[in-house]
């Protein structure tokens, strides 16, 4: 069964990100694709250190729980991050991420090339532009397909728990959902 990997930036217990990754994985799995969502809350990620260990063994040198992440999205055919902006641009640990996804993928087997994905932000009030432009340079650069929605694929929330509020924001998330779940299937047809 086709599965995508939905990745959490927030360290929010009760974080709007979570929120809107939860409806794009319902609209996803209404299409009869697997989800899962994977938070990075409780770990200490840390940004690529250049070493290029994972062109000789296909892992990252860094022991800090990416690798099972990383282990996740290789099995998966769709892949979607999603930060909450801080300071006008994603939250750090999500770009380190990204980039060491990247890196791995592009230095070894590139399990990221043709998987179905994008990125969704969300803030309370400015930088999702940028936000969404710099986590979007992650994809094409890796072979990546990215489906549109009817906006962007950014949520309007300030306090905790309080993404749903904007309905706009969720029906781009779940439209963007259910497009990539329909181009997965599309792919593996
Ligand atoms: C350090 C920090 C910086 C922030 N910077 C911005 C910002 O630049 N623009 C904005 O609209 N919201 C900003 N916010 C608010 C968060 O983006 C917003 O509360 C969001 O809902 C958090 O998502 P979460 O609940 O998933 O963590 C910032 C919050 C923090 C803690």
């Amino acid at each position: 069964m086709a599965k995508v990997i939905l990745l959490n930036g927030s360290p929010r217990k009760n974080s709007n990100t979570l929120l809107v990754l939860k409806e794009c994985a319902k609209a996803i799995e209404a299409e009869g694709v697997e989800t899962e969502i994977i938070s990075l809350k409780d770990k200490n990620i840390q940004s690529c250190i250049a070493c290029g260990t994972c062109t000789e063994t296909g892992n990252c040198s860094l022991d800090d729980g990416l690798d099972e992440i990383i282990d996740k999205i290789r099995e998966a055919d769709g892949f979607i991050p999603a930060a909450p902006v801080y300071f006008g641009t994603a939250r750090g640990d999500i770009m380190s991420a990204l980039q060491r996804i990247g890196k791995v993928s592009r230095g070894g087997d590139k399990f990221l090339d043709w998987m179905v994905g994008g990125p969704i932000t969300v803030a309370r009030r400015g930088g999702q532009t940028l936000t969404l432009q710099e986590m979007t340079m992650f994809f094409p650069i890796n072979g990546m397909i990215i489906p549109g929605s009817s906006y962007w694929n950014m949520v309007t929330a300030g306090p905790e728990g309080t993404a749903l509020e904007d309905t706009e924001g969720i029906d781009t998330i779940r439209l963007f959902g259910t497009n990539v779940a329909k181009l997965i299937k599309k792919i593996k047809e």
